[in-house]
């Protein structure tokens, strides 16, 4: 299911409402330079994209609560000599008829088409800087006697964006499956591999190849000790047959991510200390994913999870004082540093426009909803320079990480058929 041109007229009206007599003023990304004549492949800023489905540079959203025409959009020119060398521009006209704008110009029009509108009004700017409109529009606000007002619209695009739709859901989980299969065909195929790259290519074209257009985010193949590098992206080590394969990856499908990590052993078989940390993970998993539903907070499902890892490493020996005890020096914090999840969505940390504090839901007054969609995704890092725990723990690094849909009276795991049991994960 696409997203339809009557979706993205309800967010814009949505927006339009909270903006009162502001005018809102939102940039496109713009491209960036990679090396010599080479940009980075290009990639649309996701609220723009939210809010217009357009997928070009250089472009300029305005949206004016007052008079007829709300919907505005600056773009890049047809240029027939520009279009042989880069490829298919809308032009105004294309927008116009195409994604519905009410009025567009060139993107050299911004002083024509703004400097009288703008004329004493107050303004929300959403820019960027190095966009090449920015220093224009800095002086037409400027000339036109416009007032800069706090963006305030800005959050509440990214508070709407917290909820999916219908159609948005239909994506991730699209996204979902196909990032899913890729992992099972990693853990079924892993004794093929012999380079960390390997893993990477594999997954990439898998994905691509199922119609996905992207990765959500640069996939982590990390093999034995390098599972404990959070961020790891190196991807190109030769594959340590006595550790684990960490990987996190997940593709995106219209812009909407998926974001998997499965754990799995090299060999095929866990060690037994690899099994221990593996199944105080899964443990702690499961029993924050009992709690996902409507009115819960991401906050507290992290004190699940921290209350669990902290049994699981007593258990198994690695913190030796007693639960209590640990729970208040917050012992765990050193083998699991990060937060139990995120909104994922256009962005696979979504909704980076409120403050952290609200992205994150790091206040229990921020309540999960039916129609987010977050992930779940413990770990145990064991770093090798850990001298405090006897040296067959060391370098071993575990997390699980699944997508989750909020549903009225639960959740549905969206990433479902990515081994994650012991068992299948070694037959
Ligand atoms: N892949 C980044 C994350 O799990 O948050
Ligand atoms: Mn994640
Ligand atoms: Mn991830």
């Amino acid at each position: 299911m696409n997203i339809t041109a009557a979706e993205y007229a309800e967010r814009r009206r949505k927006v339009l409402e909270i903006l009162g007599d502001h005018v809102l003023i939102l940039f496109s990304n713009f491209e960036h330079q990679k090396n010599s004549d080479v940009n980075f492949k290009f990639r649309q800023d996701s609220s723009f994209y939210y809010l217009t489905g357009f997928n070009e540079p250089d472009s300029i959203l305005v949206l004016d609560p007052q008079g007829d025409d709300k919907f505005l959009m600056f773009v890049p020119p047809k240029d027939s000599h520009m279009e042989m060398w880069e490829g298919f521009r809308y032009g105004p006209k294309g927008v116009v008829e195409t994604f519905g704008a009410d009025k567009a110009w060139d993107n050299s029009e911004l002083g024509k088409a703004l400097m009288n509108r703008l004329k004493y009004r107050s303004v929300q700017v959403i820019e960027k800087s190095h966009h090449p409109l920015q220093e224009e529009l800095q002086e037409i606000i400027f000339k036109s006697g416009a007032q800069r007002e706090k963006q305030y619209a800005y959050r509440e695009i990214h508070r709407m964006r917290k909820v999916k739709s219908a159609a948005e859901i239909e994506l991730i989980r699209k996204a979902c499956r196909i990032s899913s299969a890729a992992h099972n065909l990693l853990i079924e195929n892993v004794k093929d591999f012999t380079n960390e790259a390997d893993l990477e290519n594999e997954f990439v074209y898998f994905c691509a190849k199922q119609g996905s257009q992207d990765q959500a985010y640069y996939p982590i193949m990390a093999s034995g000790e390098n599972a404990t590098c959070l961020h790891y992206q190196v991807n190109n080590q030769a594959i340590d047959k006595q550790g684990n394969i960490l990987v996190d990856a997940g593709c995106s499908v219209d812009y909407y991510a998926s974001d998997i990590t499965r754990t799995f052993p090299a060999s095929g078989s866990f060690t037994e200390e690899q099994r221990l940390i593996y199944k105080a993970v899964l443990k702690t998993q499961k029993l924050c994913l009992e709690a996902v539903r409507p009115g819960i907070s991401f906050l507290e499902i992290d004190q699940i999870a921290r209350k669990s890892i902290t049994e699981g490493l007593i258990n198994i020996g690695l913190i030796i004082v007693p639960l209590e005890e640990a729970m208040r020096k917050e012992l765990c914090k050193e083998f699991y540093p990060h937060n139990i999840g995120h909104h994922l969505g256009l962005d696979v940390h979504d909704c980076d426009g409120l403050d952290y504090e609200e992205q994150r839901g790091r206040n229990v007054k921020y309540k999960l909803e039916e129609g987010m969609v977050i992930t779940i995704e413990p770990g145990i890092y064991i770093q090798n320079d850990n001298l405090t725990v006897h040296a067959k723990w060391r370098g071993i690094g575990v997390r699980i990480e699944d997508d989750i849909l909020i549903t009225e009276d639960g959740h549905e795991n969206l990433t479902f058929a990515a081994y994650k049991e012991l068992d299948d994960i070694e037959r």
